[in-house]
């Protein structure tokens, strides 16, 4: 670390002196930090309730921004050249559209593409294999992962401690005793992404009710064949039914992905992944847990030409969908209403070292 860093000794040095003077001096002054403080998650029209418990973790500005800063900083891998946002991407719905499957630090190439992030307060399981129930234990996955960040714990709390910064900023997101470490580290990071809500595409203006906001002639034909094919599994208004279903891809001998069977041990989760949600999907290629697919056009071309059936393969799919070219291009067109340009270019998701 220390060759690393070699301006890190300085730094703490700096950072300790001023916490101390501060300290001694009274003027080191927690005024940011108040327990009333607390911001109230709003819930779009229509929506469900949010399954994440804001009682055990409720959003402070405080803990939003710091859980960005975190997002952000690279000093979170071993080598410090990755951050989370380094493959979750705020202008392409926090993914990676470079990579089919996950680049890490050293280049390192991991076994699936990164899953967006977004709207995941309405989750309780997350990852395509649904291997994580809580989303604030969720980073310690990228952050452990050899091919992602490659980081041991014990060894990012030192950095964080012996930063100029983040002391100051975490008593400031959780109050004066609140020291740093993991407990706050997740939530503050939850407490950032459980901000990155999507739900101001053009869809959903339409489905408001919202003036001069109406879908042309083909995106409401579009609609209608999303409603009749897929719709059972990508279900309004999340676009996912959170459920796990095996939609007949050929199984990748090289990856040999069994998906939520990995973590439940049964045969009959064989091949099912996580339903993704299809919101700002335009911006978000790669598609599938592996990536295989670059296009809608791959996309809806396997749904109706090319389901590989299996003891696993959802009912719904083993006929195949069967849409002509018209209905085709009219779902494309209808998919590209879920596109959300205040979500993918809003300065407050982005890096807080440019914006
Ligand atoms: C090297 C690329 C990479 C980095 C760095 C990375 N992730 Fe991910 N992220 C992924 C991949 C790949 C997945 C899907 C993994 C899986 O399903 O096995 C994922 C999944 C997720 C999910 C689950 C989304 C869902 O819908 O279930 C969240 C949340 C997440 N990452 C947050 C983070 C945070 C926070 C960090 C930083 C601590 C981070 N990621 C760093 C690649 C990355
Ligand atoms: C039986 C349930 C089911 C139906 C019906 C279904 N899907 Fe899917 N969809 C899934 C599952 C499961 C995945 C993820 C599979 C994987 O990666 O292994 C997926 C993945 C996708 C993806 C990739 C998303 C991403 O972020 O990688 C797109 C796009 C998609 N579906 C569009 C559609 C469209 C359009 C239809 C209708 C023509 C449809 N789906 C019908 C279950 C379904």
């Amino acid at each position: 670390m220390k060759k690393i860093f070699p301006g890190l000794i300085l730094l703490t040095i700096l950072g300790l002196v001023t916490l101390s003077f501060e300290g001694v001096d009274g003027t080191y002054e927690l005024s940011d930090y108040t327990p009333d403080d607390t911001l109230t998650f709003v819930v779009p029209e229509g929506w469900p309730q949010p399954l994440y418990d804001f009682d055990k973790n409720p959003l402070t500005k405080n803990g939003i921004a710091l859980g960005r800063k975190l997002f952000y900083d690279d000093m979170l891998s071993r080598d410090s050249t990755v951050s989370c946002a380094f493959c979750h991407l705020s202008y392409t719905n926090f993914t990676h559209i470079d990579h089919k499957l996950s680049h890490g630090i050293e280049d390192r190439i991991g076994t699936r593409n990164t899953l967006s992030i977004m709207n995941l307060a309405w989750y309780n399981t997350f990852m395509w294999d649904g291997g994580i129930t809580n989303l604030d234990v969720q980073p310690l996955a990228p952050l452990t992962s050899f091919f992602e960040m490659d980081m041991d714990p014990d060894e990012l709390i030192t950095r964080l401690e012996s930063s100029s910064e983040y002391p100051k900023l975490f008593k400031q997101a959780f109050g004066k005793d609140a020291d740093v470490s993991g407990y706050y580290m997740f939530r503050a990071m939850s407490q950032f992404i459980l901000t990155l809500n999507t739900y101001n595409s053009k869809y959903d203006k339409v489905m408001r009710k919202e003036a001069g906001a109406t879908f042309t002639e083909r995106e409401q034909k579009g609609l209608e064949v999303f409603r009749a094919k897929c719709a059972s599994c990508h279900k309004e208004p999340l676009f996912t039914d959170g459920t796990f279903r095996n939609n007949g891809l050929a199984v990748d001998t090289n990856l040999n992905d069994g998906g939520r069977i990995k973590i439940t041990r049964n045969i009959d989760d064989s091949l099912k992944f996580k339903v993704p949600s299809l919101r700002n999907i335009e911006v978000s290629y790669p598609y599938m847990h592996d990536g295989r697919y670059k296009s809608l056009q791959m996309i809806l071309f396997h749904y109706s030409n090319g389901i590989t059936d299996s003891k696993t393969l959802d009912p719904a799919l083993k006929k195949g969908l069967n849409m002509g070219e018209d209905d085709k291009r009219n779902l494309i067109i209808f998919l590209k209403t879920l596109t959300d340009i205040s979500f993918i270019r809003n300065k407050a998701h982005a890096d807080p070292n440019r914006y």
